[in-house]
């Protein structure tokens, strides 16, 4: 497994007047070089004309002699060739900056052919979700062909959940323990795992065309346990 770190990096400029400011407002060159991207810092120890700032904006044309600045770059750490396991270069890259400014670097990606891709679908199968079932029921086959047209290495997995089968989750009179929906529903359960990843198409496209609805009380459902069920 391969560990990629991803940074976004957004961009704020100030406008140039707002920056100036914001630089003329700082009285150490620590301060100066913290408050925005564009300040620098004065360090000329000859320049006793305490009128003007010593945190001035970068190219501010003067005749400071001793320019304290700061600018962000970057090191790549590690750079290995693309291969199988390896789909995007550069993998390590540190980055300094100081605070609002931004960098730019290359990355490149190339996605490796027949990588191994698992999916497993959980569905809810609360009441509402009945018409989503009817939708995944007639895209199922059109589903497990886009995942192999990615990656002919893939598998697919199905599971499904409901909420607990306790009160309040559930309505507990007896007929609604046997048929929530009292018509022709499945009684409810937390979470019913039931196709292991495979590679066979036609048994993940039965196993969802056989799949009931089933029913719960509450609003929210049992997502949270079936995930963390998931295998
Ligand atoms: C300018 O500031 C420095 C340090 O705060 C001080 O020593 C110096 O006397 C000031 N010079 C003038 C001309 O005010
Ligand atoms: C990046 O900037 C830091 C801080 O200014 C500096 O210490 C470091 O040498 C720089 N690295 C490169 C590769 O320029
Ligand atoms: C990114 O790649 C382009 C095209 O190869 C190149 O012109 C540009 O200088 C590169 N930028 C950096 C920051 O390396
Ligand atoms: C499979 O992928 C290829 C290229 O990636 C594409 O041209 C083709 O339309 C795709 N077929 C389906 C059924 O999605
Ligand atoms: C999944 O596989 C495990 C062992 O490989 C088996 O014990 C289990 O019954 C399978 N589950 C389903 C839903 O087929």
């Amino acid at each position: 497994m391969f560990l990629f770190a991803f940074l976004f990096l957004s961009v704020w400029h100030f406008p140039i007047l707002i920056s100036q400011q914001l630089c003329s407002l700082q009285e150490s060159c620590d301060l100066c070089l913290s408050a925005g991207a564009d300040c620098v810092w004065c360090a000329d120890l000859t320049l006793i004309d305490n009128s003007t700032t010593r945190c001035m904006i970068r190219d501010t044309q003067n005749s400071c002699s001793n320019i304290q600045d700061v600018v962000g770059n970057f090191t790549i750490l590690e750079d290995i060739e693309f291969s199988q396991q390896v789909q995007i270069r550069p993998q390590k890259v540190k980055v300094r900056l100081r605070p609002g400014e931004s960098i730019t670097f290359n990355a490149t990606v190339k996605p490796a052919p027949n990588f191994p891709l698992d999916l497993y679908y959980l569905m809810d199968l609360s009441y509402s979700m009945r018409d989503d079932l009817e939708n995944l029921r007639s895209l199922s086959v059109e589903i497990a062909s886009r995942i192999f047209n990615i990656s002919s290495d893939s598998r697919l997995g199905f599971g499904s959940f409901v909420d607990k089968p306790l009160a309040p989750f559930i309505s507990t009179t007896p007929s609604n323990l046997v048929d929530p929906c009292g018509s022709s529903c499945e009684p409810a359960y937390s979470f019913h795992h039931i196709l292991n990843l495979t590679t066979d198409i036609d048994l993940f496209t039965d196993l969802i065309a056989n799949t009931k609805i089933s029913g719960n009380l509450d609003i929210p459902e049992g997502s949270m346990d079936a995930l963390l069920q998931v295998r």
